[in-house]
């Protein structure tokens, strides 16, 4: 698939397994998305550009490497999407944070929003949407969507499960886009949740089923 990244590494691989596990509790499930996330964040980030900067080591002077370029805003589509940013600030702590509140509508799987505050200057950084579950497509399309009304122009998405047809959808609207997943399962039942899928990532996390 084109611009979609599965990252087949075994630790993520393994966490997302405990993470499907519906005997897995609340806390391991919380936990576990952390974990993943800062090992998804460590993919997505893999082609920053460094600049040579001059530094002393305790010994001698050195030309060493340090990050160039756009800084990073994550933009965690609310409510599972915090979760997993925990995970992505551990590993960039600097990295700015825009929130993003949509809902699925139960009725018609549309994308609802209730809130949305970002940092000013989105245009001059990479933004890193994140949904642990890109299910129909309709929210990230529409969180992208919001972002580029805010001036983003450099986007990437990740999440941990993804659809063939929620990939589609989010494609149709935003070609650019490039997706991180852990994985990208068959298909959606008649109520949007992913199959096999992990169940409704936002009660797992918080508990509140
Ligand atoms: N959102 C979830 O939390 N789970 C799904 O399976 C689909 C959307």
């Amino acid at each position: 698939m084109e611009n979609v990244t599965t990252v087949a590494h075994p630790l993520v691989q393994h966490k997302l397994t405990l993470m499907r596990d519906k005997t897995t509790s609340t806390k391991g499930f919380r936990q576990l998305l952390r974990e993943i996330a800062l090992l998804l964040c460590y993919e997505v980030t893999r082609d920053l550009s460094l600049d040579p900067v001059q530094i002393e080591t305790p010994l001698m002077p050195m030309q060493a490497q340090m990050l160039a370029g756009k800084k990073l805003v994550f933009a965690p589509i609310l409510r599972a999407g915090m979760g997993f940013i925990e995970g992505m600030l551990d590993l960039v702590p600097s990295a700015r944070v825009a929130h993003i509140g949509l809902y699925r509508d139960p009725d018609s799987l549309t994308a609802v929003e209730y809130y949305f505050k970002a940092p000013s200057d989105l245009s001059e950084r990479l933004v890193i949407v994140v949904d642990p579950m890109l299910a129909t497509g309709n929210t990230a399309v529409a969180a992208v969507d919001r972002l580029k009304e805010h001036g983003a122009s450099e986007l990437r998405f990740v999440c941990l499960l993804a659809t063939p047809v929620g990939l589609a959808n989010l494609h149709r609207h935003h070609p650019e886009v490039r997706v991180w997943t852990a994985a990208v399962d068959e298909t959606l039942n008649d109520h949007g949740y992913i199959l096999p899928g992990l169940g409704d990532a936002g009660d797992r996390l918080y508990g509140t089923r």
